[in-house]
Parts: structure tokens; sequence; C-alpha cells
């Protein structure tokens, strides 16, 4: 390690410290990240509580994360840095990407197209349908679409007893011209977890911890590139102030009421890039 380091050569000296990296990209990134952050300890001039509450704020994390919760995702998800990885990967044309979160869970039932989701559990019924296309508005053949969501009291198969892990989440291969539909209820917005560390965050900020309702859909057709995204029904209260930052303004789509029944509808295409 080089000698005489003071505030600002220390930054060049961790840096070159990673000259035997392996790997060009893994040097990359940690010279780019050790840059910013040496950057913005200076910039706010941090002192040495800062650096100790920092701490204690990964050491709560840590404490709170297990198999069912992440509190580090979720500390990426409300600073926006998830959905800033989602944006810097949305390819131009195709339906922008948006973020996974932790409900999604393998072994979905599979369901047909036109299948009705829960029809015994409360909530507005919505008919949602549309096609799986590529950037230039051809029918994508062979898609498979995973889908979850929350109930109509805003809550997930794994907070709710009530619900059983067949009634809002399916996996579904879309038809030969991309066809896909199904009818469920209407989700309603709801709060990410706020009891743990980022809540405390959430409240120092001044933030609130809602999403506007939703529904979740990974979209995958060999050849292109899997698309995990949400869409947004376009009246909800949450919509310009999501904690996750995870709305586009192209996953925002309109409830249009079924004539002659109290059923709304949701018609939405997907667009998939193809596999790099
Ligand atoms: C969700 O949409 O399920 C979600 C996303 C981020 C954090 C918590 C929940
Ligand atoms: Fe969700």
């Amino acid at each position: 390690m080089a000698a005489g380091i003071d505030r600002n050569s220390i930054t060049d000296a961790v840096i070159a410290s990673f000259a035997g990296a392996g790997d060009a990209r893994t040097r990359e990134v940690m010279a780019a990240l050790v840059r910013h952050l040496h950057d913005f300890a200076r910039e706010v001039d941090l002192r040495p509580e800062e650096w100790r509450a920092a701490v204690a704020f990964l050491t709560d994390a840590a404490r709170i994360t297990d198999e069912a919760r992440n509190e580090f995702v979720l500390a990426s998800d409300v600073l926006g840095f998830t959905s800033l990885t989602d944006l810097l990967r949305s390819a131009p044309g195709a339906t922008p990407r948006s973020v996974l979160g932790p409900f999604h869970a393998e072994g979905a039932p599979e369901r047909a197209p036109g299948a009705v989701l829960a029809p015994g559990r409360a909530g507005q019924r919505v008919r949602v349908h549309g096609r799986v296309l590529d950037v230039a508005g051809s029918p994508v053949p062979g898609a498979v679409i995973d889908f979850w969501q929350a109930d109509a009291e805003g809550r997930y198969w794994q907070q709710d007893p009530t619900q059983t892990p067949e009634d809002f989440r399916f996996r579904m291969r879309a038809g030969e011209d991309g066809a896909y539909a199904f009818e469920t209820v209407r989700p309603a917005p709801y709060t990410v977890p706020y009891d743990g560390p980022v809540g405390r965050l959430l409240r120092a900020l001044g933030r609130h911890a809602w999403r506007p309702a939703h529904f979740h859909f990974r979209v995958e057709a060999p050849g292109f590139a899997p698309l995990t995204t949400e869409v947004f029904p376009e009246d909800d209260p949450y919509l310009a102030q999501d904690a996750v930052f995870g709305v586009r303004e192209a996953l925002v789509a309109r409830l249009e009421p079924v004539a002659g029944t109290p059923a709304l509808e949701l018609a939405f295409d997907f667009r998939l890039a193809r596999a790099e």
C-alpha cells in the first residue's frame, strides 16, 4: 500500500489494490463503487457516528433477513436501486421491466387460457387478456406466463391463511398466436413491510410504505429475454408515489366496464425483446 495516504489519494490507492483481480468486470465495477462511495463520504463530510449508524442499519437488516424476507432487497427497492437496474435493462420497444418483489414463488399451478381464478373469493372481478408479442408486434409462440397478485385486501397468499397457494397465481402457456386470458379479482394497494430497519428509514425520511395495486407477471419464451414486470390499474391513488418506484407509464392500464356484467376488463399486450 502507498505511504502518505490522504483524504483524496486514498481512493486511487484502494482502486490500485484491485490490479490483481482475475475478472476485468469485477475490477471495473468495484473501482467505480469505491470511487462513488469515497466521493459520497467526502461530499457529505461523513461523521463517524453516521458511518456507525449505516453499519447498524446493515446489521439490523441482516438480523431480520431469512428465507421469507430479505431486508437488503427491500432497502434496494425503496431507494429506487432495484428499479434503476430494471430501467437499465429495459430494451427499446419492449415492455418495461419492473420489480419482482418478495412474493414470487416457484410451483404455481398450471392453468389454461380462460382460467377463472378463485371464483369464491371476495372482490370485483376483472377479465385480463392480451397477447405476447415481439417488439415488431408479431405474436411470440410458446410463451409461458407466470402470474401472481395480492387479493382484494392487498394480501398475498404467504400473508393470508384464508387463501390457498392456488388462488391468485398460475403458470399459463399462451396460445400460438400469443393470446392469454384469465379472470381474477381486482387487487388492492398494500404496504411493503415497515416493521424493520427499512421502515425506520422510511419514517425518518417522511415517506409512506404504500404500493399502488398491481398484477405481477413473468413472461418467458424461447429466444427472448425473460420479462419480469407489473401492470397497474390507472385509477390507483398511489400510482405517482409507489414506495418502490416500480410504475412506468407503459405499465399503467385502464379498467373498462364489461357491458351487461359487474366485471371489469383489462387489456394488456407484452412485448418481448430478443435474448442478447
Ligand atoms: C411486491 O410488489 O410484491 C413488492 C415489491 C417490493 C417490495 C415489497 C413487495
Ligand atoms: Fe406485489
